[in-house]
């Protein structure tokens, strides 16, 4: 079982590889929270993952939401592993995880991490598609060598990104500060297609009169509804436009 949150389709490539390679079934976190969906039963012997981006060194909150209410009955001594997606360094983000999912009676016996193309286009610039490419293939010879480890139910703590990891909590904390959808604007290009809206894993746009409003002031700024609009009509602040819009594409090659 790999349960998954992505917005942009790093982190659901890598949850969906892993399921190719070991078997397992998947859920999307944010298809659980819409829908409720907290209670889960493992099979004897299965795995259990959680695959996730990296919000400023931490979990993005509708993965933190989710693991409040989640329950997974353990048929016995599942083996538990996380891999989270990040562009530069994940800080402590997966020790969160670990004492996340112990108060929910799970212990983590493995966690991985891999560089790809950092989304967060308030600051990087994605629109090197051959860079991006490059950096996104170097991580999937890494992600086949995790498959490879999940698959062996092997422990460890195998991320290489934490960077200085004591610095987690100012980092993390950050981000509680920056989940302000006050600066999301739309531009007279929007065709009103309502993708956006149907998308956000957190319910924050509503369609009025065939354009988008942000109806919750804080949401887990995942920049999925900019990166995925059709005509580049969302931005967020003065940098995004120009920095472009990423969606993961599968390596052709
Ligand atoms: C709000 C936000 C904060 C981010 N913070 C970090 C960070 O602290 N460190 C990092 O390496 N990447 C950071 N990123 C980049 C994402 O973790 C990275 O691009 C991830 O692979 C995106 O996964 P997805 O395509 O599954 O959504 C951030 C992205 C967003 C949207
Ligand atoms: S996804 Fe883009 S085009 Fe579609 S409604 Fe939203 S802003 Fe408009
Ligand atoms: S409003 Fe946009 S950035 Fe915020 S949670 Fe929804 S899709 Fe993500």
């Amino acid at each position: 079982m790999i349960f998954y949150f992505s917005a942009t389709g790093n982190s659901k490539h890598v949850a969906e590889y892993l399921a190719k390679k070991t078997g397992d079934r998947v859920y999307s976190i944010s298809e659980c929270v819409q829908k409720m969906h907290f209670d889960f039963k493992l099979k004897k012997g299965e795995r259990l993952g959680f695959v996730y981006p990296i919000y400023y060194w931490g979990l993005p909150s509708v993965v933190d939401e989710f693991l409040k209410s989640l329950c997974v009955e353990k048929y016995g001594k599942n083996y538990v592993y996380s891999v989270a997606t990040c562009g530069v360094l994940t800080g402590g983000a997966d020790m969160d995880l670990a004492k996340k999912l112990s108060k929910r009676g799970i212990g983590l016996h493995a966690t991985f991490a891999l560089r790809m193309v950092d989304n967060y286009t308030l600051v990087f610039n994605v629109k090197n598609t051959e860079k991006n490419e490059k950096k996104n293939s170097k991580a999937e010879e890494e992600l086949a060598n995790i498959a490879f480890l999940v698959y062996n139910r092997s422990g460890g703590y195998y991320n290489r990104f934490r960077g200085f990891w004591p610095a987690t909590k100012i980092a993390h904390a950050t981000y509680d500060l920056t989940r302000n959808t006050s600066p999301f604007k739309v531009s007279q290009d929007c065709i009103g297609c309502g993708l956006c809206a149907k998308n956000c894993p957190t319910s924050a746009i509503s369609m009025e009169y065939g354009k988008p409003v942000w109806v919750n002031k804080k949401c887990s700024i995942c920049l999925g509804c900019l990166h995925r609009c059709p005509v580049n009509a969302i931005t967020y602040g003065p940098t995004t436009k120009r920095n472009g819009q990423y969606t993961f594409k599968e390596n052709k090659d």
